[in-house]
């Protein structure tokens, strides 16, 4: 089951924490069953009790400064440096690293709505970013707060923010690093050590920067506010002048400082150790310095301009060096090397430079004239060369980085679209949105507050008015547009404040001015005169003269209160005319207008010069610079950002409350509390209401089919809202008082317990289902897979089948042609097929003839194989047989080419096997045997021999030797033929068993042929042949066999055939022998 953890981080929520692989995992966690749910830590009860509200509209008692503190108090201590009070953001500086800004923190911050994470400036930078997007609207992001509470800070974060979320091409990724670059830059001219900040900004910004289209920024434009320029001539102890100029003694490389005619030491430079306080821990000037050297590369400065501004700057340090001395009346500069260096690095003539530090030009009755000045003068004309020279290169420095951030684009145009597509794309482009964010000092109360503070303080009275208007509006709209009763809003308008300073004629920047325009003596108490006079009656301004006697023992004479908005502020007027009238001789301007440097020449234009009326007073410019700020803000949606600093001491974990105190009045954030409480303490839109608590009422729960708002009221109704506690507006509900929102956030944090386990239920029965149709799917896909295959390999050989069919079916046509391509399987195939065939039914012995018929090309062959096959058979038949067996086959084979087919009885003897004798030694009489002597028989038969008279019958026994047929009857040798005697032997074509041996008739010893008779004539016939080797003369006849009786006479011996065997004397004289029929004939 996939688990849900949570984790307590610093921002104050509760969040899942992505792991390596994208799961979500982290330490000391708690697991619930919730998917991506962002769970605040203000939902629950006991977090709330520990860490407070994350929204100041919640705070029950919201009229309570003590109340406010607190709640900041406690989320200081949990580093939750962020809280709300509606849209504006506090910020408490913690001084440490939190690690809360982090590319994670950035995605989660990324297209999330404001109020369901927990406070972060990203979510500041997210919102106004969504809000530009998405309603077009260009947006400001106004961050004020006192010297050190973390402006600059917040506003890098911001513009960090957008570097990475927003989408980038490879154009926009230089104009994000020259947006980025331009930070340092505009620091190390324009920051410095303070004892409130180490890294102070002098000087406010105004910062444009500008969207696509597509959302990506392409370009930025900044407007700087009122550079304290005095720093360059004189810093309070434990301060330091501006950045660049330690960075260059301290960074510059061996051969630049010889250029620059510089030590590196800063205690050698006047201007550089007024404070006392060169070296700073928690800076280094020498990284810096490789740090605003690349960023000067990364935003388009040539070697050249890099030169020539680093001139300058050392030119302001050799500036300060300029000594005096002669008389009082008449200044000279002592220093002579001093002044050559100046005016090679300001590239003007030497003669020209001295005179004019020395000397100021003055139009006498229309004549020019020099006046020599004496030491106070000289020393003073110096100083505000060195400013002049400081604060125009530092506005050219912001225009030459606005311009490197616009070129990007133009060039871009220019590039990549043609001269006809310019103008179109051009448009598109500069048709971008805008999202302003500036950084500017917030009130300032010190000891001793001067005409800087009173520019200050009038700037945050001018936001707070653009403030009041802007919120109350947006309130009011927002009531109209939800169709609820505006109720009017007691807040503080401070416009009355306002017009006491600026407005015409009868404000105080038109009395100063007109102090300092008047001829005659005006000084800085005339000019308080004259405010006592003009606005001494206004209920927000106090001089030592009309206060009441209490306010008088805290209030100089030479000073001014105003009553801010904020709270009281005591101003002393000196300085007011000089720092007002910023003055810078002529005869120094011009010197400047002759400078070789390019810079220079851009930062003292000569149509000054020619210019006769008197250029605008300090405060005039930033009065209209002011207007010219609101003009742009108020054409903008803003969000703000109220920076808090918790202690002077920049230390972390510390919690002044005195200071804190006094920056919550100042920064007037009780009162920015009370406009946004005027009416509801809270307010959502219907359907993220009702999402996050349907689940309370059983009649929103899961889902609410109707319309939005009735199911809003079903579900307040259910929970037992009270009438005065909301109202329904049109799409959003309101609530009055944040105890209601408690109570029913207390009721969602039980449920959700409930709700988890139903939750956890419900997820574990969907992931099992999921893992079963997992399961089933893959078995589809399986079974699928393997059925395509079979059906595949199953049309496969359908295929080939049909072509072997074809084939063979061609092959058949064209199988008496000669061997082609289309009978060559056919003809392979049948040969194949009868020798499979022949080799399965091959004969089983060698009697077996058959024989499967060849196809006609391997009749041949065939005939081959036959004959190999036989002998094959006959051989290993001749191997298997006995030499008994052979030699009754010898004998049989005998028999058969003597009588085969020729008579009668011969088939019949075929199957009976010829024995070696019929006779044994028992059967034959030993005076016989005796009678053979040595001769050995062979064969001996009992026969019956027809005597040749009458033809009668006498058993007999015929003995075959070696060398002769012998007929014995009883113990007689009866007749002995020998075989070289024997003529011929004749028998009957039929079936008896009747043969002649014939003898030759002039033999005396022998009586005639003998006529015998034998039951087995085959056998005896064929061992008489062997024996006597008479195979050829045995003669088989047909009819009658003619023999020799002795003494010439002749017999004849008839033969026919006849139903059973008989002989006898026929009354021809001849023995006739009737032979049985048999059936092979
Ligand atoms: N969010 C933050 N997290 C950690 N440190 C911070 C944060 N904000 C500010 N600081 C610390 O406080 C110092 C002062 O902040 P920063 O320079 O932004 O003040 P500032 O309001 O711009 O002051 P000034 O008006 O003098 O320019 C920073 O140098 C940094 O050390
Ligand atoms: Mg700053």
């Amino acid at each position: 089951m996939m688990e849900l953890k949570i984790q307590l981080i610093p921002t104050g929520e509760i969040i899942l924490s992505p792991g390596k692989n994208g799961e979500n995992h982290c330490h000391n966690c708690k697991v619930v069953a919730s998917d991506g749910v962002r769970a605040m830590m203000e939902s629950a009860l006991t977090a709330r009790d520990r860490v407070g509200v994350q929204d100041f509209v919640l705070l029950e008692n919201y009229t309570s400064e003590a109340a406010f503190i607190e709640n900041l108090r406690k989320r200081f201590k949990e580093n939750l440096i962020y809280t709300y009070i509606g849209s504006v953001l506090v910020s408490v500086n913690p001084y440490k690293d939190l690690e809360i800004y982090t590319k994670n923190h950035m995605e989660r911050y990324r297209g999330v709505n404001f109020y369901e994470v927990s406070p972060h400036i990203y979510a500041v930078a997210d919102n106004s970013y969504r809000s530009m997007r998405t309603e077009g609207k260009d947006q400001c992001i106004l961050i004020s707060g006192e010297s050190g509470a973390g402006k600059t800070e917040a506003s890098k974060k911001i513009l960090q923010y957008y570097a990475v979320t927003c989408p980038a091409s490879e154009q926009v990724q230089t104009v994000k690093d020259r947006l980025l670059q331009s930070n340092p830059v505009l620091e190390a001219f324009g920051n410095a050590k303070t004892l409130r900040n180490d890294n102070s900004s002098r000087f406010g910004k105004y910062m444009d920067i500008q969207f696509d289209f597509k959302g990506a920024p392409v370009g930025g434009h900044i407007i700087n506010y009122l550079l304290e320029k005095s720093r360059v001539v004189h810093q309070n102890h434990g301060e330091r002048n501006f950045h660049i100029f330690y960075q260059l003694i301290e960074g510059g490389e061996e051969d630049l400082l010889r250029h620059l005619g510089l030590e590196r030491n800063p205690q050698q430079y006047q201007y550089l150790i007024k404070g006392n306080c060169p070296k700073v821990s928690s800076i280094n000037d020498r990284s810096d310095w490789k740090v605003v050297r690349k960023a000067l590369t990364v935003i388009g400065f040539s070697e050249n301009e890099v030169e020539e501004l680093l001139n300058i700057i050392a030119s302001v340090l050799h500036l300060g060096n300029v000594q005096y001395g002669g008389e009082d009346s008449n200044a000279c500069i002592t220093s002579d090397i001093q002044i050559k260096y100046l005016a090679r690095l300001l590239g003007v003539n030497v003669s020209v430079l001295t005179e004019a530090l020395t000397h100021k030009k003055i139009i006498a009755k229309g004549e020019e004239l020099m006046s020599p000045l004496n030491l106070e003068q000289a020393s003073s004309a110096r100083d505000a060369l060195a400013k002049a020279v400081y604060g125009r290169t530092f506005t050219w420095l912001v225009n030459k980085i606005n311009a490197s951030l616009t070129y990007t684009m133009m060039k871009w145009c220019l590039l990549y679209a043609g001269t006809f597509l310019f103008l179109y794309i051009t448009n598109a482009f500069f048709n971008y949105s805008v999202i302003g964010l500036l950084d500017i000092y917030g009130f300032e109360v010190f000891q001793h507050n001067s005409f800087e503070q009173f520019c200050i303080n009038y700037c945050n009275e001018k936001l707070q008015q653009l403030f009041i208007e802007l919120t109350l509006k947006s309130e009011q709209d927002e009531y109209e547009a939800e169709g609820i009763t505006w109720e009017p809003v007691q807040y503080f308008n401070n416009k009355i404040i306002c017009d006491l300073v600026e407005e015409k004629f009868k404000g105080i920047i038109s009395i100063l001015d007109e102090e300092c325009l008047r001829p005659g003596d005006a000084s800085d108490l005339t000019f308080l005169e004259k405010l006592e006079d003009t606005v001494g009656g206004h209920a927000h301004f106090v001089t030592h003269k009309l206060a009441d006697a209490k306010t008088r023992k805290v209030m100089g004479r030479d000073e001014f209160r105003l009553l801010h908005y904020a709270g009281e502020v005591n101003y002393n007027v000196n300085g007011f005319l000089d720092k007002n009238n910023d003055l810078l001789f002529r005869n120094l301007k011009e010197v400047m207008c002759m400078s070789e440097n390019k810079i220079l020449t851009q930062c003292f234009n000569r149509e000054e010069l020619s210019d006769k009326k008197r250029p605008d007073t300090a405060a005039t410019q930033f009065k209209a610079s002011l207007a010219k700020l609101m003009e742009i803000l108020m054409s903008k949606e803003p969000s703000y950002v109220r920076c808090i600093k918790p202690n002077d001491s920049k230390q972390s974990g510390r919690f002044d409350e005195v200071l804190i105190r006094h920056q919550v009045k100042y920064l007037g954030l009780m009162e920015n509390l009370r406009v946004r409480r005027a009416g509801f303490a809270y307010r959502r839109r219907y359907e993220v209401f009702l999402q996050r608590y349907k689940s309370l009422c059983p009649g929103t729960w899961p889902n609410w089919d109707g319309k939005l708002s009735d199911g809003v009221s079903t579900l307040v109704k259910h929970l037992g809202y009270k009438p005065e506690e909301y109202k329904m507006g049109r799409s959003k509900i309101f609530i009055r008082f944040p105890k209601t929102l408690f109570a029913t956030e207390d009721a969602l944090e039980t449920r959700k317990h409930s709700l988890a386990t139903k939750l956890q239920a419900g997820w574990k029965g969907y992931s099992q289902k999921c893992k079963y149709q997992k399961l089933r799917n893959s078995a589809i896909a399986v079974q699928a897979w393997w059925r395509g295959i079979l059906a595949r390999r199953r049309a496969q050989r359908r295929r080939q089948a049909a072509n072997t069919i074809r084939r063979f079916i061609k092959g058949f046509i064209y199988r008496h042609k000669e061997r082609c391509p289309e009978n060559e399987y056919f003809l392979d195939y049948v040969r194949y097929s009868f020798l499979m065939n022949l080799c399965k039914n091959l004969p089983k012995n060698v009697l077996d003839k058959s024989w499967p018929t060849p196809p006609a090309a391997l009749t041949e062959a065939s005939e081959h194989l036959r004959k190999m096959c036989m002998q094959n058979m006959v051989w290993s038949y001749c191997k298997k047989i006995s030499p008994e067996w052979k030699h009754q086959m010898e004998q049989k084979m005998i028999a058969s080419e003597i009588f085969k087919d020729k008579k009668d009885n011969y088939p019949q003897s075929v199957p009976k096997l010829f024995v070696s004798t019929r006779l044994d030694g028992e059967n034959i009489n030993p005076k016989v045997v005796q009678a053979l002597g040595s001769e050995k028989m062979k064969y001996a038969v009992p026969v019956t021999k027809y005597d040749r008279r009458g033809y009668k019958p006498r058993p007999r026994q015929l003995l075959l030797t070696a060398n002769s047929a012998v007929i014995a009857e009883e113990g007689k040798l009866k007749q002995r033929i020998d075989y070289g005697a024997l003529k011929g032997i004749s028998v009957s074509s039929l079936s008896d068993g009747v043969f002649v041996l014939h003898v030759p008739s002039e033999d005396n010893k022998q009586k005639g042929d003998v006529v015998l008779q034998s039951d087995h004539v085959i056998e005896t016939l064929t061992k008489i042949a062997i024996c006597a080797d008479k195979i050829n003369t045995i003669n088989i006849n047909q009819g009658s066999i003619k023999f020799t009786m002795g003494q010439g006479k002749e017999g004849i011996i008839d033969f026919t055939p006849g139903s059973e065997l008989l002989v006898a004397k026929a009354k021809n004289g001849h023995l006739s022998v009737t032979a049985p029929r048999l059936n092979s004939r």
